[in-house]
Formats: structure tokens, C-alpha cells, sequence
């Protein structure tokens, strides 16, 4: 029996690999794809050229369907005063490492989906084109439909979930509060002042994926994908008796031999820090999920002082490079959710088929 999303969009296997930007590339998507998951290539942090070799990789090696994956906030005007409060917080630490400051002028290190990037899309041939904090103008949703992908958003409350399904969703993710890397929440952000923001990120919007997905599932008639601390084949199957149409895995794909995951990274996933994650706003502004670290113990993990996402990462970079370059992941965004038990350091399409084969065993 195929569920609703494997049937919409052809998928052998009801497993979507997490797009995950800074970790990985097309290598991972193609072995996801190739093994009958659905690949997906994060496109946040990369420029429109690289996107297109990435993308061009992927179709001269697979043609079974793939994910595309875009951020879609809204940019931030620079605020110079929060930027230097920011620094003045960050001042110990440059001092430390011997930073000097004056050249790291802020920028947007992820750039939202646009309609240069629908016009890159359109040489290629996605199965979904998958969106995080929300959706992009209604031009560019349409845009991407008529070229005949589904579109994919995540949603963290059921308000999410129904502001999605109106506004032109083809598949919802649910996505709990165990999930690694970043909240897809976009809804409080509209009515909350942006300087009170971490604060009230902090406390709200906290549902787990098994609380969240079946009151998902309820509300929406398209097809929900459950998200978050999901990392072997009971979560899997659990999320399908919940009314799942397939799950998201990405925590677990980190260790896979087609990941780019950095040596701290990995050493870190390997180590019984994954046993303390925590939501944390200072490596970008928006809060995600990391394990943690010095940095978050000393500053966060949510602190009001933090720029405007996506520009706190410009001034923690320097401190990421250097601590980095010493062998320590004590200023680096160590992106994590609560159950990295299915961490495995094998190849992608061997991951994917053992969670299919023991999944389709249980059914
Ligand atoms: C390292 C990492 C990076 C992520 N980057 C993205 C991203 O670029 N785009 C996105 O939509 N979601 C991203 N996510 C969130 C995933 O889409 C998904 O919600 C999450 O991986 C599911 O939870 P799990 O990590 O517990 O399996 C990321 C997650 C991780 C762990």
C-alpha cells in the first residue's frame, strides 16, 4: 500500500532525507534518491551558480524524484546598534582568539528564494520544491507549481499547518520541537516585535512531533510528513499509525559517508554530547537545535541580544573559524535533535534501505 505522498509524487519509499544547508550536497540527495527516499539538496547557503551545478549533478545522476530546498524569510535591515551590542557580548571571546574586528562587516549569509532562483529552477525537473519559515509571494508559489513540482513547507502548530494547506502547500511536514537544526516557525514572527522576539520564541511553539502530527493530520487533507527525533524504523512506523504519509529523517543522515558534516561535528555526534540539545538563537537568530556547547552555555542558549536572522552569523563566524581550526566545536553550530541514536557512519542508500527494509518488515 503507497501512501498519499508516495503516490503524488512517485516516491518508492515513504522516507524524505532532511535538506540540511552546510552539511551536505548533492552527493547526499543523490543517494537518498537513488535508494528510493526522496533526496533533498538545501540550497539556503548557496549561490544561484553552485545551485545549478548541484542541481545538474543530481539529474546526470538519478532521474527518480528529488527535493529542492529554499529558506524564505524575509531579509532584515541591518540594525547597527543590536550589530554592536552583539560584538560588545562577543568582545571576550575575540579577545581571546586575538579577532580583530573592524573587517567583519555584516551580511546575509542565506538568502531567500527569489525569482531568479524560480528561473535557474525551471532547466531542472524537482519532484518538490520544499520551503523553511513559511512560503515565499504567492507569484513565486505559482511559479513553482506550474513548472508541475510539489511544493513542501513545515509547520510547527496546526495554525501553521492550515496557513500552509490555504496558501498553496502540496505536502505539509509537522515538525516537533525534537527536530534538529532550525525551527520552521513563521507565524509568531508576523505579530511579535522583532527585539522581544528571542525571548517569546523561547517559550512558545514548543509541541512535540507525536502531540503535533496527528492533530496535523486532522486538520489538513493534503499529505503530512512527521519531522523530528524520528531516527529508526519504529519511529518511522509510529508516525504512519499517526496518519503519516512519510517521515523526515535528517539528524541521522549526519554521519553518512556522502555528508559534509565537519570533523567537530562529527566527533561531537559521536560523543555523548548528543545526550544535551538545546533551542538556541546565537548562531543565526532564529532559533534551532544544537548540542551543546561553550558558546551556548556561556551566552544562551536564547539571548535578546542577537541581531536579526539570518545576520548573528556573521559576527560568530570568525570565533566558528578559529576555534574550528584548533579542533574544537565550541563556537560551531552543532545542529542536532533530541534522538541521534540513528546516527550510522555508512553509506546514505544504505541507511535509507535498512530503515525501508525493517519498516516494510513491520507492516
Ligand atoms: C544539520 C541540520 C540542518 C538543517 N537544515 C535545514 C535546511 O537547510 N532546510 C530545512 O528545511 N530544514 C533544515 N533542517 C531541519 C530538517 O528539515 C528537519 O526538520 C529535521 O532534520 C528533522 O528532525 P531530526 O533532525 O530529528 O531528524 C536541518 C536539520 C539539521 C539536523
Amino acid at each position: 500500500m503507497k501512501t498519499k505522498l508516495q503516490t503524488l509524487i512517485e516516491l518508492e519509499l515513504p522516507i524524505i532525507q532532511s535538506p540540511m544547508a552546510g552539511v551536505q550536497g548533492s552527493e547526499l540527495a543523490i543517494a537518498v534518491s537513488g535508494a528510493g527516499g526522496l533526496g533533498s539538496l538545501p540550497c539556503a547557503i548557496l549561490t544561484a551558480d553552485n545551485i545549478y551545478k548541484e542541481l545538474k549533478s543530481i539529474e546526470s545522476h538519478t532521474n527518480k524524484p528529488y527535493n529542492v530546498n529554499f529558506f524564505c524569510h524575509k531579509p532584515p535591515a541591518i540594525n547597527e546598534a543590536r550589530e554592536m551590542k552583539w560584538r560588545e557580548a562577543l568582545e571576550p571571546y575575540y579577545k581571546e582568539f586575538g579577532i580583530i574586528t573592524d573587517d567583519i562587516s555584516p551580511s546575509a549569509s542565506r538568502s531567500p528564494f527569489n525569482h531568479e532562483l524560480a528561473d535557474l529552477l525551471e532547466g531542472f525537473n524537482p519532484a518538490v520544491v520544499s520551503f523553511h519559515f513559511g512560503l515565499p509571494e504567492k507569484a513565486l508559489v505559482d511559479r513553482v507549481k506550474a513548472s508541475g513540482a510539489k511544493v513542501l513547507s513545515s509547520a510547527t502548530t496546526v495554525k501553521e499547518a492550515l496557513w500552509l494547506e490555504a496558501h498553496g502547500a502540496d505536502i505539509i511536514v509537522a515538525q516537533g520541537v525534537e527536530a534538529g537544526g532550525h525551527r520552521g516557525i513563521f507565524l509568531s514572527e508576523d505579530s511579535e516585535s522583532t527585539n522581544e522576539r528571542a525571548p517569546k520564541y523561547g517559550m512558545a511553539m514548543q509541541i512535540g512531533t507525536f502531540a503535533l502530527l496527528p492533530q496535523v493530520v486532522n486538520a489538513v487533507s493534503v499529505p503530512v510528513v512527521a519531522a523530528g527525533g524520528i531516527a529508526d524504523t519504529d519511529g518511522i512506523a509510529a508516525a504512519m499509525r499517526l496518519g503519516a504519509s512519510g517521515a523526515q529523517l535528517g539528524t541521522s543522515y549526519l554521519l553518512c559517508d556522502e555528508s559534509k558534516t565537519s570533523m567537530v561535528h562529527r566527533e561531537a555526534l559521536k560523543s555523548n554530547q548528543t545526550a544535551e540539545t538545546a533551542l538556541t538563537n546565537l548562531f543565526s537568530g532564529r532559533p534551532a537545535r544544537s548540542m551543546v556547547n561553550r558558546f551556548i552555555r556561556e551566552l544562551g542558549p536564547m539571548s535578546d541580544l542577537v541581531p536579526d536572522f539570518p545576520m548573528a552569523s556573521t559576527a560568530t563566524a570568525p570565533l566558528r573559524t578559529k576555534a574550528e581550526a584548533m579542533g574544537s566545536g565550541d563556537f560551531s553550530q552543532l545542529w542536532c535533535g533530541q534522538n541521534a541514536s540513528g546516527c550510522k557512519e555508512i553509506g546514505a542508500a544504505e541507511l535509507t534501505q535498512r530503515l525501508a527494509a525493517a519498516f516494510q518488515q513491520s507492516n
